[in-house]
């Protein structure tokens, strides 16, 4: 008759389990300082996913370091070959298809396309 207490153990070391997988998740939630070069609205997500995913190579002022400078890419490519580098990769840069969702590689290269020349939003 005595169900003891294991189930709630169990109960308690899952939800442990499951707060610490959580808490791994978000714990890269940075808040953002640096605010985006050409400031068109939609800005937050692409610019964090950029320093998180792109700045080790492309700098986080687009710059360029590894790969070549992003800041005029809207002037080179289009939104679509934009996209298409991004999920497929380049010779010296990984697919990113499978490591962001298909929003996120959109978010970014909606983002980028809106770096031309022209429009030297570029602050710095
Ligand atoms: C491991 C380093 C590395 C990372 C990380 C990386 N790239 Fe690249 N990227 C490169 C290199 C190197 C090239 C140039 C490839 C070539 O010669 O065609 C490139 C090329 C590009 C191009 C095409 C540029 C052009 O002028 O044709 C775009 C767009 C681009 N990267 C965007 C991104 C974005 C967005 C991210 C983040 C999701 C990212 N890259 C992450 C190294 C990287």
């Amino acid at each position: 008759m005595r169900t003891g207490k294991r189930p709630l153990l169990l109960l308690v070391m899952a939800f442990v389990l499951l707060a610490v997988t959580a808490c791994g998740q978000s714990a890269s939630t940075d808040s953002g300082s640096a605010s985006s070069p050409a400031g068109n609205k939609a800005d937050a997500k692409p610019t964090l996913i950029y320093k998180q995913s792109c700045a080790s190579c492309h700098a986080v002022d687009l710059s360029g370091k590894v790969g070549p400078s992003l800041q005029e890419i809207g002037s080179k490519l289009s939104e679509e070959e934009i996209f298409e580098a991004i999920s497929s990769g380049r010779p010296g840069m990984p697919p990113f298809e499978k490591r962001l969702k298909t929003e996120e590689i959109h978010a970014l290269a909606a983002w980028l396309a809106n770096h031309t020349a022209s429009d030297e939003g570029a602050d710095q």
